[in-house]
């Protein structure tokens, strides 16, 4: 049911800002407490800023790494194709920040085709950054127009007075603006449709708890924070209609990978009988990964389960393990939205045919 409404769109904190010949950065390590933007302007400020997660979600570091790339091209003085070579070597370089978000190596790869296309059209180097900006730019503005659309489409699976539950951080803090699992909780917003969001905290570095919560309360979004290990005591409680995710790699079989404690989360869906939705963009759509179990999955330094809260809550010398991501096969994923719609089972060939 949609219902027409007076609201306006709610502003969302903008993740990134390219201002100036520098990019403008909100660093997200700070929220909820303090809303700081870091002025970067070298390549390396860049991959130091996705590493320690100042900025994160797959989409937003796409973005970043393209204003990257510029970064470490706009003081360079030589020839076009020596232009050309740095971009490739500052992008190289770049693409080792953070191994499990395609997104970054789909900008990455974008950002040096349009470099050498460039080079080969015997472009002037000064003239040749203002153009590779200008296509960092495009991506930008690309994701936020995607994001409306994957709202829209997720929005058609939510129903008035249901509750859904999120987990990590899937939205505009994410992305360009709006999120992709968060979209469509903007939207219904806009809509006059009531939902009841449910945000799992997302232990080990709280995004869901920092982030999720943040952004939506800031919006006016009803949210409900419950820590991690609440996800299974508020289905059986019929609170829980939907789950909705993003995905930091999906792979052409539809296995999905996404933070810590999604699997868990899918498989608690299934046991309740509620629908496990993931909403991505198709840059987030790996073809040329198989399966799941070819997803690299990051790890992390074992300070984030050990001095969780700002504080040491492990003994010290204690074995750690903490994986930044999991996989969640295809087979408990209800259905994947992107912008150019709802992709169901079978997603070997489903998933195929959107980039027909
Ligand atoms: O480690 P993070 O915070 O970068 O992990 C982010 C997630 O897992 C998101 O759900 C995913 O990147 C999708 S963001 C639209």
């Amino acid at each position: 049911m949609t219902k027409e409404s007076q609201q306006p769109t709610p502003e969302v904190l903008q993740s990134l800002i390219w201002d100036n010949d520098a990019l403008s950065l909100l660093d997200q390590r700070l929220l909820p407490e303090e809303t700081v933007y870091l002025r970067l302007t070298t390549t390396q400020d860049v991959w130091e800023a996705i590493r320690e997660l100042k900025v994160r979600g797959a989409p937003a570091i796409g973005i970043a790494a393209a204003y990257g790339v510029v970064l470490g091209v706009q003081d360079f003085i030589g020839s076009t194709a020596d232009w050309a070579a740095e971009a490739e070597r500052q992008a190289e370089h770049l693409a080792t920040s953070r191994p499990t978000a395609v997104n970054l190596f789909w900008a990455l790869d974008r950002m040096k085709a349009r470099a050498r296309a460039l080079a080969e059209q015997g472009v002037a180097s000064a003239e040749a950054t203002q153009a590779l900006l200008d296509e960092a730019k495009q991506i930008h503005a690309e994701d936020e127009a995607t994001n409306r659309l994957i709202g829209e489409h997720a929005l058609t699976l939510f129903k008035d007075g249901m509750g859904v539950l999120t987990h990590c951080n899937a939205g505009g803090l994410a992305t360009a603006k709006y999120g992709t699992a968060l979209a469509p909780f903007y939207l219904a917003l806009e809509q006059g449709i009531q939902l009841k969001v449910f945000a799992d905290e997302t232990r080990p570095v709280l995004q869901g708890a920092r982030l999720t919560a943040f952004e939506l309360q800031r919006a006016g979004v009803d949210v409900t924070l419950i820590c991690d290990n609440m996800a299974g005591h508020v289905m059986s409680k019929g609170w829980i209609q939907a789950v909705i995710v993003g995905t930091d790699r999906v792979a052409a079989n539809g296995d999905v990978a996404n933070k810590i404690g999604t699997y868990s989360v899918a498989v608690l869906a299934k046991a309740h009988g509620i629908p496990f939705y993931v909403a991505c963009p198709l840059s987030t759509i790996d073809l040329s990964t198989p399966t799941g179990a070819d997803i690299p999955i990051e790890e992390r330094h074992s300070d984030e389960v050990t001095v969780g809260f700002g504080k040491r809550t492990a003994p010290e010398g204690i074995a750690v393990y903490n994986p930044a991501f999991d996989v969640t096969p295809a087979e408990l994923v209800t259905a994947i939205v992107t912008e150019k719609g709802i992709v169901t089972a079978p997603y070997e060939e489903n998933l195929r045919k959107l980039f027909d």
